[in-house]
């Protein structure tokens, strides 16, 4: 008898493939996500079922990465560069992601989005049902690139267990319903048993939206739909603050952290790294530290903005303007305010090694962010990890993160207000050691405590939990 197993999805695989000097290599994500879910996929017949990241070239290189990823308890979902056109870079990323964010003018309504998003989302679900998929399986869903996967799989499959998470925003009814495919792609996720968000915010927008788009009403968190009771629900997700603890007193890092400081001396570090997003307000950001630099003219010299952006989703036009905008402030910025003996702002448009990460983690004296709209934010996360050795950090975050309503001991802004941003450094910069460290040992114990591996333990408790409810009420 087959016995239960447990099976991701998501847009992305764990693992990510490159061709270099005509070879492929396998690269391993370092993502909260797939470190949480380690210990699940890679044991006995798990699988994570995802895009590889990577177009093969031929047959030959098809069957190569099929058997490297099964070694790896991998399957991959290869999809065609029209695909990911419509798909990823049009649904997903043109119409989903601004609208969860609030960008409804960044919104592109294109029907071609709309059908490569059907199709590749059946793509997911013929893919997964092929795997002998049983009763006893526990499917987890991951994310708004796949919002139609737990129903298409259950119109084929009434007896499975599906459980889906949204890690980024879910927004207020009256932005939701603006997408010309809203009906469908709710009922696409209540095809799911389990909806789960970051915030109660974010599952109360859904069950608003079930109520006022599809006229369900809900019920104590869940909605009826048909014979099932699909129940939504709040798992603010953690990150892996054992290996960021670690890494922070590691010797390696330690060393780096040596360099830093010498490279900047006695100036106070801030810092900033995101993915190259408009929802992370880094232009925001930026406007902030300039009126810094102007209204606190002593403070010149005295502080460095290191800043780093981490390059994503580049063929999206948003993306392009954003990333010329940024290129643009910084050369202002460094231009009139810096001087012989200082740059003000040190800016990368890169991703660094994990170890490079914590180093700036550890020197930095005030992390920002500063996002306009974010489902939770690990980075802000990561910092505090990377502080539990002296709690000596302070971390200005933006309202509008996740992450806020966990961390209330963090001076808090809100990111439209420049002033607020502004006005949070100096605050930060002249705190009482005392506070700092006291503050900072609050931040330290909520996000050790609530990590990852938390995270994904609660989700299938409760996932397990609700199928055993439904069963038990079906045979009543
Ligand atoms: C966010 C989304 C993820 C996504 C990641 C990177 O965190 O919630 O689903 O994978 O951004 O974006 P990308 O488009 O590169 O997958």
């Amino acid at each position: 008898m087959q016995k239960k197993r447990t099976i991701i999805i998501s847009n992305r695989l764990p693992v990510r493939i490159e061709k270099r000097a005509n070879e492929l290599h396998f690269i391993p994500s370092e993502g909260g996500l797939a470190t949480g879910l380690g210990s699940y996929y890679k044991t006995g017949s798990n699988i994570w079922v995802g895009w590889p990241g990577y177009i093969p070239e031929n047959e030959s290189e098809v069957q190569l990465i099929r058997t490297e990823l099964a070694k790896l308890n991998l399957i991959p979902v290869f999809l065609s560069a029209e695909d990911l056109e419509g798909y990823y870079e049009g649904f997903s990323n043109e119409i989903l992601w601004p609208i969860c964010h609030y960008r409804l003018s960044y919104a592109v309504f294109d029907k071609s989005y709309w059908l490569a998003y059907q199709k590749v989302n059946q793509h997911f679900c013929d893919i997964i049902l092929a795997q002998n998929i049983t009763s006893k399986d526990e499917l987890w869903v991951h994310d708004y690139q796949l919002m139609l996967l737990p129903q298409l799989l259950r119109q084929q499959r009434s007896d499975l267990t599906i459980g889906y998470f949204q890690h980024i925003p879910f927004p207020a009814d009256e932005i939701f319903r603006c997408i010309p495919w809203r009906n469908e792609l709710l009922k696409g996720l209540l095809g799911a048993d389990l909806i789960a968000f970051h915030t109660y915010h974010d599952a109360q927008h859904f069950l608003n939206s079930c109520l006022n788009i599809l006229g369900l009403s809900p019920k104590n968190n869940s909605v009826r739909c048909r014979d099932r009771r699909v129940h939504v629900e709040v798992f603010p997700m953690g990150i892996d603050f054992d290996k960021f603890e670690e890494l922070s007193r590691s010797n390696v890092v330690l060393n780096k952290v040596q360099v830093l400081k010498e490279q900047y001396q006695k100036r106070k570090l801030i810092l900033s790294i995101d993915r190259l997003d408009y929802s992370k307000g880094i232009l925001e950001r930026l406007m902030a530290y300039e009126s810094l630099l102007q209204q606190y003219p002593e403070l010149r010299n005295k502080v460095v903005l290191y800043m780093l952006v981490v390059p994503s989703r580049d063929n999206v036009a948003q993306y392009k303007l954003l990333r010329d905008e940024i290129d643009r402030m910084v050369g202002h910025i460094n231009a009139v305010y810096g001087s012989d003996d200082w740059t003000p702002i040190t800016y990368f448009y890169n991703s660094l090694p994990i170890e490079d990460l914590s180093a700036l983690y550890v020197a930095a004296d005030i992390c920002l962010v500063t996002s306009l709209r974010d489902g939770m934010n690990l980075v802000c996360k990561e910092y505090i990890a990377s502080k539990a050795q002296d709690h000596n950090g302070v971390l200005i975050l933006s309202e509008f993160a996740g992450a806020a309503k966990e961390l209330p001991e963090t001076i808090q802004v809100n990111p439209n207000a420049i002033e607020d941003i502004m006005q949070a450094i100096p605050l930060a910069i002249y705190m009482p050691k005392m506070e700092r460290q006291q503050r900072m040992r609050a931040n330290v114990a909520m996000v050790k405590k609530f990590n990852i591996t938390h995270w994904v333990k609660l989700f299938f408790n409760r996932l397990h939990e609700v199928k055993t409810e439904q069963k038990t009420s079906a045979s009543r």
